[in-house]
């Protein structure tokens, strides 16, 4: 029995987890089996990665109008996203200052404030507390023993970028710019924000949210699993891509193999600012931990990932394409191609991740730390290292 398996899963935590994922892949070993089905290791990934860093939990365009707000559990806090009466995205805790009800229950659209259904505490868009009905008897509200600033519903660092919101619940997290900044110049001349949304479509894997992230992320099964999704393994098996791995943004640019010709844009135009020759391949990236997005050449789709449970993942995707693609029939028809065609590829990888889970989560005689593809897996590497590290 080789030596790198015939030891008990370790702690991902120990040094040990990050010294063997440093060494070169061939040799390099990753996160073990626990790290994918542990309670425990759930609980530290909420409070480290989920709670502690930057992480998408909204589209922009779920809010346009000031008043509309979201209510949503992210990493154990309640939270509502808004947009205020300026226009600006503000996030809150959405834990009335009173005794605690959830302030709002069920998305909003224009509301001009928030209302707590217990005792009718009522709040601005901006969180401060605005009224406190009764509070000192009949017809008599706070008279100077509530501060309406101090008892204000409690803010969540947020910031919208590229038609995401994210929040930072613990306001630790590195500088929002940093954090994008890589990203923010590779698409500094695509006006990625000229395609309005088309559809979303959402669902929930019976999968560790690692396991789903690592399918998103490498190509290797890609020859196997999707023989639809050609343009990222060329003629003769190599890849046609280049990774990216800049810390917390990890993804693929794509390169025109040698002697290969760029393919033809169909009925839809192209994103504008993008080269009018290749790449091939389209950019997609992830946001570590769990959002993405994949820039084609004539749509993009934005995805937020979350987290639900040790096995469970959602998954939401919203579609974006030219304006007017819905009012074209050709573009119209082209669009709904693109949407049944990432469904499809999405509907031959959920029954896989699955699977992994399956056998992540079953008793084994041995340890299964994960082994990677030299040539194909630098990705998932370069993914675990940011989960390991993102927790110690
Ligand atoms: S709990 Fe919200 S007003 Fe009492
Ligand atoms: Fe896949």
């Amino acid at each position: 029995m080789p030596d790198d398996i015939a030891r008990p899963d370790p702690d991902i935590l120990a040094a040990s987890i990050a010294e063997s994922l440093s060494k070169p892949l061939t040799e390099a070993r990753g996160l073990p089996a626990a790290a994918y089905t542990d309670p425990g290791q759930f609980d530290r990934e909420q409070e480290r990665l989920f709670r502690g860093g930057w992480v998408g939990v909204a589209f922009s365009h779920d809010i346009p109008e000031p008043g509309d707000s979201i209510p949503m559990n992210v990493a154990g806090a309640e939270i509502v996203v808004l947009r205020d009466q300026d226009g600006q995205v503000r996030a809150f805790h959405n834990v009335c200052r009173h005794r605690a009800a959830r302030v709002l229950q069920e998305p909003g659209k224009g509301l001009k404030s928030l209302s707590c259904p217990y005792h009718s505490w009522t709040y601005g868009l901006d969180g401060c507390l605005k009224s406190a009905p009764m509070f000192e008897g009949p017809g008599k509200g706070p008279t100077g023993s509530l501060d309406g600033q101090a008892y204000g519903l409690l803010p969540v660092v947020c910031h919208e970028w590229s038609d995401f919101v994210f929040v930072n619940l613990d306001g630790e997290a590195t500088p929002f710019e940093d954090y994008i900044g890589y990203l923010d110049d590779r698409f500094a001349n695509f006006d990625l924000a000229h395609f309005p949304p088309y559809t979303h479509h959402e669902l929930t894997l019976n999968a560790n949210w690692k396991v789903v992230m690592e399918g998103v992320l490498e190509v290797y099964h890609e020859k196997f699993v999707h023989p639809k999704l050609d343009y990222r393994i060329g003629k003769n098996g190599e890849q046609t891509w280049n990774d990216a791995l800049k810390g917390d943004t990890m993804g693929f640019i794509g390169i025109l193999p040698d002697g290969e010709e760029d393919k033809p844009l169909g009925a839809l135009p192209r994103v504008p600012g993008m080269p009018e020759t290749g790449p091939a391949v389209p950019d997609i990236f992830l946001m570590f931990p769990s959002t993405s997005i994949n820039v084609m050449e004539d749509h993009i789709v934005r995805t937020l990932w979350t987290p639900v449970s040790p096995t469970e993942t959602r998954w939401r995707s919203c579609w974006y394409f030219a304006p007017g693609a819905a009012d074209d029939a050709a573009q119209r028809k082209a669009c709904d191609e693109a949407v049944a065609f990432w469904l499809e590829i999405r509907n031959e990888d959920a029954p896989l991740v699955e699977e992994v889970q399956a056998g992540l989560s079953a008793w084994h005689p041995t340890p299964r730390n994960t082994v990677f593809s030299p040539y194909w897996e630098a990705i998932v590497r370069h993914f675990q290292q940011q989960v390991v590290n993102g927790l110690r």
